[in-house]
């Protein structure tokens, strides 16, 4: 077992041959660490999931059963390409659970933001629990814990478990084979395993997804029109060449609407918000401000391909006073 302090020795990994020869040398540490058994992991589709669960198919392929919650908050095309690349390309044993109903069901009505977010995570450990006890023989989790989540767990701001609470009935020993590691290092290492580009550089994603993204009570209708203008969102970032230059961006849809005309006729429906910020600590945060052209294409595209929204809004508040998401 690896220990939970960096050594002031370990080089920082910036390069493709020192990648490859983490990827070496941990494929050996978890061979030795498991053995024959089987490890079991949860993979959002994240970036540190992600790395761990290629990491594990390197080291022991099908000894390595993932699971991938679709929680229904998920951005669009995600849990397809989860899918696709594990199942797909890296031929992992990949467990798909379908818990959309489940958790929207959970969330209907719930409408205080600190309450939808106990519900999704306690609902996520609740449906993953279930998948493990249905998998005889499983010793290990791994999971994809980082340094950053060590040191915010030494000095007490957050519990560094990615999958933490889980019932006792279900004990394992963790297998954390990035947890030295710092998040531009996670994607050196991603990169030379062979993940997508897009997967391995993708901008943060909160854990409760496009529920804190979609305030108030969630609804199927007004959660549909998130996910549709965030991808809209995604593409034009990416069309006028802003993907990876901007630290985050997304779209908000608020549980109240305003009076817009449609086809000649009054409407009620949603304003769609936006929101693009640059960072470097999370702790200040500094909009990035957008080309009118840019704005122009989203207002266009928002309002006739999405249903229900009516307006378009950007936020430009710097981080204090707002927090980065609306909830
Ligand atoms: P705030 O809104 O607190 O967000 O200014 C700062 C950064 O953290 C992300 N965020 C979360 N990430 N679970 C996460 O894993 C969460 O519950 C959560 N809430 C916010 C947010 O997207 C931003 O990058």
């Amino acid at each position: 077992m690896q220990t939970d302090i960096r050594p002031e020795s370990m080089a920082r990994i910036n390069t493709q041959a020192q990648a490859q020869a983490f990827i070496d040398e941990q494929i050996q540490a978890i061979r030795a660490q498991v053995g024959d058994g089987k490890v079991l992991l949860a993979l959002s589709g994240g970036v540190d999931s992600s790395v761990v669960a290629a990491l594990l198919v390197k080291a022991i392929g099908k000894q390595l059963v993932c699971v991938h919650v679709n929680h229904g908050l998920l951005r669009k095309g995600e849990p397809e390409e989860v899918i696709r690349v594990f199942r797909g390309e890296m031929d992992a044993n990949l467990i798909y659970v379908d818990a959309v109903d489940r958790f929207l069901d959970k969330l209907a009505g719930v409408d205080d933001p600190e309450t939808k977010r106990k519900i999704i995570g306690k609902e996520f450990i609740e449906v993953f629990a279930e998948e493990a006890r249905k998998l005889e023989g499983i010793k290990f989790l791994a999971q994809g814990t980082i340094y950053p989540d060590i040191l915010e767990s030494k000095d007490g701001i957050k519990a560094h478990h990615n999958v933490g609470g889980l019932p006792e009935d279900l004990e394992f020993e963790l297998v954390e084979p990035v947890k030295l590691l710092y998040k531009d290092e996670v994607r050196v290492v991603g990169d030379a395993l062979g993940l997508p580009h897009g997967m391995v550089y993708r901008q943060p994603f909160p854990g409760p997804g496009l529920g804190v993204r979609c305030t108030g009570a969630i609804t199927r209708d007004r959660l549909e029109a998130l996910r549709e203008s965030d991808a809209i969102l995604r593409e034009e970032f990416a069309k006028a060449g802003l993907e990876g230059k901007v630290w985050q961006y997304f779209t908000v849809v608020p549980d109240f609407k305003s009076t817009g005309i449609r086809e000649g006729k009054r409407s009620f429906d949603w304003p769609c918000i936006i929101r693009a910020i640059n960072t470097v600590d999370v702790v200040e945060v500094t909009p990035e401000y957008l080309p009118a052209e840019l704005i122009k294409t989203l207002v266009d595209r928002i309002t006739s391909e999405v249903p229900g929204i009516s307006r378009v809004l950007v936020d430009y508040t710097p981080k204090p006073p707002a927090t980065v998401e609306w909830e």
